[in-house]
């Protein structure tokens, strides 16, 4: 699929049908994941797949979020070490900038696939430190689903003109 396509296709998906994703699928989305830059390529990012029913489900426990995602198949958790990235002239950390850069490139690689996501940024993350066994220096920063849609979105997500968003030589 052309990258734009890729990038107009990508929706965030909160039903899913029951089929677990092909492995080949899985494999080139995270090779996608693997060769995402960072930070003097420190690649500090590690992923969780999580495909056993009981973990799946204690994943989707520790998202609680209703029913939003109770039909995902699988879940891929995204987890970085924060030492493991750099800090600007500003004295910020870039961890986060790092994993999302490496997680967008999972969430774009699955739409190329033909396979649904939707970043997860609200979960308990004491608790699915405690369901994977993630070693303390790692943060939990997102998650997602990964699967078939139950249908296909249609509409497009409003977002603000360009011209609200770009400004040419000056702010
Ligand atoms: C960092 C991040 C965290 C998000 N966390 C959640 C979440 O916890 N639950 C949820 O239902 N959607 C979550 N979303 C999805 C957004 O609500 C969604 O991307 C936005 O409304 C635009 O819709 P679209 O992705 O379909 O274009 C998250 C998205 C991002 C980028």
């Amino acid at each position: 699929m052309d990258f734009y396509d890729v990038v107009k296709k990508r929706r965030s998906y909160r039903v899913y049908k029951p089929d677990m994703p092909e492995k080949g699928k899985i494999e080139r989305i995270l090779e996608a994941v693997r060769l995402a830059p960072t930070w003097a390529n420190l690649q500090g990012l590690s992923l969780v797949l999580v495909q056993k029913t009981e973990n799946v489900k204690a994943i989707w426990s520790a998202i609680d979020q209703d029913q939003k995602f109770s039909s995902a198949p699988m879940f891929i958790v995204g987890v970085i070490s924060e030492g493991e990235s750099g800090t600007n002239k500003s004295g910020e950390k870039y961890y986060g900038v790092d994993f999302g850069i490496c997680f967008e490139h999972l969430i774009l690689a699955a739409t190329a696939e033909g396979l649904a996501t939707c970043w997860i940024g609200w979960f308990d993350e004491v608790k699915i430190k405690r369901i994977l066994n993630i070693p303390k220096k790692y943060k939990v920063m997102g998650l997602t689903p990964l699967g078939y849609p139950i249908k296909p979105k249609g509409e497009v997500k409003e977002r603000k003109p360009i011209d609200e968003i770009v400004h040419y030589e000056k702010f």
